[in-house]
């Protein structure tokens, strides 16, 4: 079976960058989106000088967003709104993950909870039922996803579509992480908030990249 173009909206930043490495390396075509396009492509290059067999290249985020079969949301929080905006009519029919989560510099390790309720939910809503949104990715650090070690912490999937988490959870795979069904998009509300909890025990700590695991109990 073909694998899917991935498209990473804000794929020129940490965290879309890192999943773009991530899964270049998984041999997925990845499409990199930039407000710019020549950064786009800059990006893309440099993802070619640590993996010269990548099939990666970069464009503006609209026609990122048109011709990938999955495409990525990967810009902060106060850019989200405007960059969904551009690109709902380039996504309808197609699988969306939304990586974003609300924080309110300077108090980033508070939770912050919008008032829809979640940045998932304001992509769903915002894209309409038309397209599957997919939340994920929030509890991760960008550092790991650039590095090359095993990734130890865990992805929350959270969507109203079973078959567009499934695809969700095999893509975090192939990125080297384990993933799980968290339920329906306003879950999402609660694994955002996380992030903020994750930030507090990196600075309490100093440590680089809190994670969660899930653990079984078995
Ligand atoms: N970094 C992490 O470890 C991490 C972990 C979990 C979740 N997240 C979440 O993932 C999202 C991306 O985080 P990040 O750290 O990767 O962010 P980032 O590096 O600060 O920004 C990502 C990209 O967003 C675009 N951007 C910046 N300002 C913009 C604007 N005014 N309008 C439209 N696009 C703009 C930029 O792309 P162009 O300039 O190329 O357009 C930038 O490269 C955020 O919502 C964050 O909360 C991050």
């Amino acid at each position: 079976m073909n694998k899917s173009v991935i498209s990473v909206l804000g794929g020129t930043g940490d965290l879309g960058g890192g999943l773009v490495y991530r899964w270049a390396k998984a041999g997925y075509k990845i499409i990199i989106g930039s407000r710019i396009e020549d950064r786009a492509i800059e990006a893309a290059n440099a993802v070619r000088q640590r993996l010269p067999e990548a099939e990666v290249k970069g464009c503006d985020n609209l026609a990122a967003a048109a011709e990938g079969d999955v495409v990525v949301v990967s810009v902060p929080f106060s850019h989200q709104a405007a960059l969904l905006a551009e690109v709902r009519a380039a996504v309808q029919g197609k699988i969306v993950i939304d990586t974003t989560v609300c924080l309110a510099p300077p108090k980033v390790g508070t939770v912050s909870i919008p008032e829809a309720g979640s940045a998932g939910m304001i992509a769903q809503d915002t894209l309409g039922e038309n397209v599957k949104v997919v939340s994920a990715f929030q509890n991760i650090a960008a550092a790991h996803l650039n590095s090359d070690h095993k990734i130890q912490c865990d992805v929350l999937v959270c969507g109203n579509d079973k078959e567009a988490r499934s695809l969700v959870i095999e893509l975090a795979r192939d990125a080297g992480m384990n993933a799980w069904h968290a339920g329906n998009i306003n879950n999402s509300i609660a694994v955002e908030g996380m992030t903020s909890i994750l930030i507090t025990l990196n600075k309490a700590y100093k440590i680089p990249g809190a994670g969660i695991v899930v653990t079984t109990g078995k």
